[in-house]
């Protein structure tokens, strides 16, 4: 998978205009708030999703702009496809010339990853993030995995308004019924989380050993009520159901339901240690990197199509020999990287460089000599 060429109109502070990047690293270069995020921004919207930044699809016309539109070529499945975003209230789309339904419609068409500085949350912050990474990824494997996900929310949301109920003095009718479908519908949950885990393990372990130049080991571990991961899904059920029952005076007196896969956690260690609460800056930086690029490493393994990687700020705080990983060691795959600081850029091998000032993209690879 690979981008041949980007045009864009009116997309916010871009200047009109078009790139040609490489299939290799394509560095975009300058100051703040010169355009860059922008510029990835505008690639991502071809995945279908909404944007990395949670901007409404209208925040990105440019302004002053009646809309904004997006041309893109791109080598998928073997051949060259051409993909168009138009841009007003909400976004449009078509594929080969022909329109599509919603601009949602290019999911699977189109793939990317994206690192943004905002998803250093990932690892900082509480568990949700993190069961959110995963049920994310493991929809783009198995998008029948999201029924899984709606089903278990709605019995957890009618066993959590049942319980609420005896709180307030009724009887506990049915409560049963609603363990038993909870534990089941949460050993699937629990299936598919730790069959990913365990997809993802090998390649996160890898890119990060290289990250980190050998020095360091990275541990990812599925931390649930329902057992660790060699746990089959039917003892995975039984267990939920007794700790469904064993809970039953705390969930009752809480009004919700305390245990169960939403509440587990994906547990990052780097060196024996939480990283959520020993890694440095540049460690979480890193261990962030090497899950993202592990989800697209999968999803090659998968699709046999590997994802374009948008790499937004990810050099700072990496020590040069991380820069020298990134920019130098990530074979076989499209990726585009902004900083603010050209110094490392100059160190890389091949590779396209881009300055981006005040929305004019220029192509550096003359300047370079190369
Ligand atoms: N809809 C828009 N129209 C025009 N300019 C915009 C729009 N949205 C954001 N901007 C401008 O884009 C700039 C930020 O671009 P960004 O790509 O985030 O910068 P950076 O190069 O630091 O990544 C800001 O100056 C902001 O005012
Ligand atoms: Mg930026």
């Amino acid at each position: 998978m690979r981008v041949e060429r980007l045009e864009y109109e009116g997309f916010r502070n871009l200047e009109t205009g078009s790139i040609q990047p490489v299939p290799e690293v394509n560095i975009l270069y300058g100051q703040n708030g010169q355009g860059k995020t922008n510029l990835l921004e505008s690639i991502w919207f071809f995945t279908g999703g909404r944007s990395f930044r949670g901007a409404k699809d209208s925040d990105t016309v440019g302004f002053g702009q009646e809309k904004a539109s997006l041309k893109m070529d791109f080598f998928a499945q073997d051949r060259s496809q051409q993909a168009e975003i138009n841009i007003e209230k909400r976004r449009s789309a078509s594929l080969e010339g022909i329109s599509l339904p919603s601009a949602t419609h290019l999911a699977g068409t189109f793939c990317a990853v994206v690192f943004s500085p905002a998803h250093l949350t990932l690892i900082k912050d509480g568990p949700d993030g993190r069961r959110r990474f995963l049920d994310a990824a493991y929809c783009q494997l198995r998008p029948g995995y999201m029924r899984v996900l709606a089903e278990y929310q709605r019995i957890l949301t009618q066993r959590n308004a049942l319980l609420k109920n005896i709180r307030n003095g009724q009887r506990a009718e049915g409560l049963e019924i609603w363990d038993e479908r909870l534990a089941e519908a949460g050993a699937r949950v629990f299936a598919a989380r730790t069959a990913y885990i365990r997809k993802m393990t090998p390649a996160v372990k890898n890119i990060y050993s290289g990250i980190s130049g050998g020095k360091e080991n990275i541990e990812i571990e599925y931390s649930s009520a329902a057992g660790d991961i060699s746990v089959l899904p039917e003892e995975a059920r039984q267990r939920l159901l007794s700790l469904l029952k064993e809970n039953v005076c705390v969930d009752t007196e809480a009004g919700f339901t305390t245990i169960g896969p939403h509440r587990d956690d994906l547990v990052v260690d780097i060196d024996g240690k939480a990283a959520r609460f020993f890694a440095s800056q540049g460690q979480q930086r890193s261990a962030v990197l090497a899950l993202k690029l592990a989800e697209a490493s999968v999803l090659k393994q998968v699709t046999g199509e590997q994802p374009v990687a948008l790499l937004d700020d990810v050099m700072s705080e990496l020590d040069p020999a991380r820069q020298d990983y990134v920019l130098n060691h990530i074979h076989g795959w499209q990726v585009f990287l902004t900083c603010c600081d050209p110094s490392p850029v100059m160190k890389m091998n091949g590779g396209r460089v881009f300055h981006v000032d005040k929305g004019r993209i220029t192509d550096m690879t003359s300047e370079r000599g190369v």
